[in-house]
């Protein structure tokens, strides 16, 4: 081992390693009722304390910008295939630091500045990227929102189905932060194709709860499911995730602005025509 990587944080800054045993305490002596919080094992703290933070990886397994990915490569691909074999899709893509960027890359990859974009708001229990108006998502689209009955305070469906009708949002979000109660994913499927919508279903806080069967899963409605890995799922801090659409007339792509001026260059190339990527999970890292 490399003397300085044998070196502790006390050894090197023991300012900060104060504040982390303290925070260590704190987590420990306190009840936390966050729900998007979690606690993860010693091994995931190991990995996201490893090595792995040295290296960049832009691009995709055997396709990147730099040199020295033959075990980045193959720690990203085994991510990608254990994100499809839990949640049963046909694409994974394990790139997005959080739940929040990997929201905003199914924007990108579906709706231009300005489209309309359904959502739950946020003070009916959606998520901030979700269309409200203090986030990207709810400025630099036109964003509706639907919200809960106030006899049942669960999600007014009426209301969903109507203001689709009405509004015929190019995206809409499902899912959200504070739903404590089972999503009828099925319904956001059958609304989103009535109206012509694309559906993503945010499954952040229950990804766990689909993973083990406790919630149904949107896999087979949805055209896109994000994720986050770091609640339920108890992962590292990550995620996003989609699947392939249905065989309709519905965008198939997802790809970075990078990848996309890439393959532009080298559009007559066949790296660029076999360019993956189509809808997905996205988890950032091994679980
Ligand atoms: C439903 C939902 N989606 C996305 C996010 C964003 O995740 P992150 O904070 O990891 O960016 C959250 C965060 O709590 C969330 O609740």
């Amino acid at each position: 081992m490399h003397h300085s990587l044998a070196k502790t944080i006390a050894d090197v800054d023991p300012e900060i390693a104060e504040l982390i045993a303290a925070e260590e305490r704190r987590q420990r002596d306190s009840v936390r009722l966050i729900a998007s919080e979690n606690y993860v094992s010693g091994a995931v703290l190991a990995a996201t304390g490893s090595v792995l933070t040295n290296k960049y990886s832009e691009g995709y397994p055997g396709k990147r910008y730099y040199e020295g990915q033959k075990y980045i490569d193959r720690v990203e691909q085994l991510c990608v295939d254990r994100a499809k074999a839990l949640f049963g899709v046909d694409h994974a893509n394990a790139q997005p630091y959080s739940g929040s960027p990997a929201n905003l890359a199914v924007y990108f990859a579906f709706c231009k500045p300005g489209d309309t974009i359904m959502g739950m708001g946020l003070p009916a229990g959606g998520h901030l990227t979700h269309g409200w108006n203090v986030s990207i998502t709810g400025t630099y689209f036109r964003s509706v929102q639907y919200g809960v009955r106030r006899d049942t305070q669960r999600i007014d469906m009426d209301e969903v189905r109507e203001l689709a009708r009405k509004e015929k949002p190019k995206l809409m979000y499902c899912g959200g932060t504070a739903i404590p109660r089972t999503i009828d994913f099925a319904v956001f499927g059958e609304i989103a194709r009535e109206v012509g919508a694309l559906l993503c279903a945010d499954i952040a806080h229950i990804a766990g709860l689909i993973a083990a069967g406790a919630h149904p899963s949107p896999v087979a409605v949805a055209d896109v499911v994000s994720t986050t890995t770091h609640k339920t799922l108890r992962g590292p801090r990550g995620g996003r995730s989609t699947k392939r659409p249905p065989p309709s007339s519905r965008p198939t792509r997802i790809r970075s602005s990078r990848m996309r001026r890439c393959s532009r260059r080298r559009s007559s190339s066949a790296a660029s025509r076999s360019s993956p990527v189509a809808p997905t999970i996205t988890l950032s890292s091994p679980i």
